[in-house]
């Protein structure tokens, strides 16, 4: 027999988030596309394991948990808990979960310590210069703004004389630049490679790697100082390959995928404020200093941000936008469905509660759900719900068939390039000219005319069988909407069911639908602006 599967899963991680604060929409929206392309992925036909989890050493947590008067450890562990709990909610199903406390990655990043350690890639030093509390890293003079200070972005400054540990990444640039230039998909979307070739001119410094345990206690102690702990960018890259197994034998690590089978993971989707220096400079360096071979450096997936009225996103300026709370009101699904269609993968987007009850109330209960309410309701009141398929066709019926295969491909391969708002739009095409075709074929009037019986059969078989394939396509993006959409249609979807499997004719003849239910309720909103 044929694997059903090529060998390796299709391996996708997401940033893990830091666990000083509680998860936002830009979370929210990072997580849901990563869960979108992990099931879009399994039902083209690859395995997945799908990778992601919390940042939950460094400054910043044990600053804000001084504050709050706990332990760092008791800190990240509550703010932790709203994430899986979000997680769990907007139904983000993951295989590997990476808390950077975890025994088992503290292992690791240890182990790859030592190694770059007894490779002479490490080295102590002591340097005096500017360093920005929030962001933890020391600044140089190209962090300076036109009036010659440092930003507003990098918080409080304060200058800074102590020793430290250093990789050297700059040995590394040389061959990082020719390994960008080579390996045009390194980077998606491609025009941030540009971002990245842009910083790395004049680019000789090397990394920083420690913290001295009296400024930082919360972290990894370095295995050949202890009186550093590891700083924080080197511990939660890391994290990509200590929870696929990398080191696992060695580390004693158990419960991890074998590292051979899953690595390279084929997409990292981070978005653009991590991508230089952290994603694009540090970590291909540091498998590169490691010795992974050009071929096992994954591919980056950088999305863009969500702002409000065109800004970003801050605490000071009130205006994050809570996606727990967008949940209940617009349920999960409705949320999902927002922050997909209402983006493109790699450029930014506006956080709009107008938009969002738009696309609710008029794509998905007005065009959707009410396509599916109106074709059940018709197929039960003239027929009792159950479909025939044979003795009637037409050039309507072939149109809309023709619109059914063609969605697929489409759909696929705006998929498979991350274009999600284009995978949507492509299934849409269904949902548009299904409804079209009710308005055309007036079932309620072929209905009164017993010559049109045939006829009304097939026009009740098309919208349920198109409307099937619909239930298919955007199971990735609104799983639990249209599971229920399914069963409402009467159709099981098969274990293991493949988009390639979807060809006309999913429903038999004969084939009993069972009751409709409004799929998504309308909400009575008014809209925040009035
Ligand atoms: O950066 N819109 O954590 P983080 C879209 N721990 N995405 C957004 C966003 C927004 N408004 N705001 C943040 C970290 N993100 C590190 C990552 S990875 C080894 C370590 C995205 O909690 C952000 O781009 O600040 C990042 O990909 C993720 O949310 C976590 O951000
Ligand atoms: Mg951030």
């Amino acid at each position: 027999m044929t694997p059903l599967f090529p060998v390796k899963p299709y391996f996708i991680t997401t940033a893990i988030d830091y666990t000083n604060a509680a998860p936002h929409i830009g979370h929210a929206y990072e997580k849901v596309l990563a869960d979108v392309m992990a099931r879009f992925q399994r039902k083209n036909g690859r395995e997945v394991y799908f990778l992601t989890g919390v940042d939950q050493h460094g400054q910043k947590v044990q600053k804000s948990a001084e504050k709050a008067g706990v332990s760092p450890r008791e800190f990240v562990e509550g703010v932790t808990e709203h994430f899986t709990a979000l997680w769990e909610k907007l139904d983000v199903h993951y295989d590997g979960w990476a808390a950077t406390t975890d025994e088992r990655h503290q292992r690791v990043v240890q182990a790859i310590l030592q190694r770059l350690h007894d490779a002479g890639q490490l080295y102590k030093k002591s340097h005096k210069g500017f360093y920005s509390v929030r962001q933890e890293q020391f600044l140089t003079d190209k962090e300076r703004g036109p009036d010659g200070t440092f930003g507003a972005e990098w918080g409080e400054v304060v200058e800074l004389e102590e020793e430290n540990w250093y990789f050297r990444l700059s040995d590394h640039v040389e061959w990082l630049k020719s390994f960008i230039q080579s390996h045009p998909n390194f980077i998606f979307p491609a025009n941030r490679a540009k971002d990245v070739l842009n910083a790395l001119e004049g680019a000789g410094q090397d990394l920083c790697i420690s913290r001295p345990v009296e400024r930082l206690s919360w972290g990894i102690p370095l295995p050949f100082d202890p009186r550093f702990v590891n700083y924080v960018w080197f511990d939660a890259l890391t994290n990509y390959v200590s929870f696929a197994g990398y080191l696992a034998a060695e580390c004693g690590n158990d419960q991890l995928p074998e590292f051979s089978r899953i690595w390279p993971a084929d997409a990292h989707v981070i978005g653009k404020d991590i991508l230089v220096p952290p994603h694009a400079v540090y970590w291909p360096i540091m498998l590169h200093a490691l010795g992974f071979p050009d071929n096992q450096i994954p591919q980056l997936v950088v999305h863009g941000w969500w702002n409000v009225k065109g800004a970003k996103m801050s605490k000071s300026l009130g205006n994050v936008i809570n996606p727990d709370s967008l949940a209940d009101t617009f349920t999960p699904d409705g949320l999902r469905y927002y922050l997909m269609r209402d983006i493109a993968t790699g450029q930014d987007s506006d956080f709009s509660e107008e938009r969002l009850i738009m696309s609710y109330n008029k794509e998905l209960a007005g065009g959707l759900g009410n396509l599916l309410n109106r074709s059940l309701n018709m197929a039960h009141k003239y027929r009792g719900g159950l479909l025939t398929t044979a003795g009637y066709d037409d050039a309507e019926n072939a149109a809309l068939r023709h619109t059914v295969a063609e969605a697929l491909p489409a759909y696929i391969s705006a998929m498979n390039g991350w274009a999600i708002h284009e995978g949507i739009a492509a299934v849409w095409k269904i949902v548009t000219h299904a409804n079209a075709f009710v308005d055309s074929t007036k079932p309620f009037s072929l209905a009164k005319d017993p010559a049109q019986s045939a006829r009304l059969d097939s026009v009740l078989y098309h919208l349920a069988e198109a409307l099937t394939h619909v239930a298919v396509l955007l199971s990735p993006i609104m799983p639990e909407a249209m599971a229920k959409a399914r069963d409402q249609l009467g159709w099981d979807m098969p274990a293991g069911f493949h988009f390639s499997q979807l060809s006309w004719g999913l429903l038999a003849d004969g084939h009993q639908l069972s009751s409709p239910q409004p799929l998504f309720p309308r909400l009575e909103i008014q809209t925040p602006e009035g």
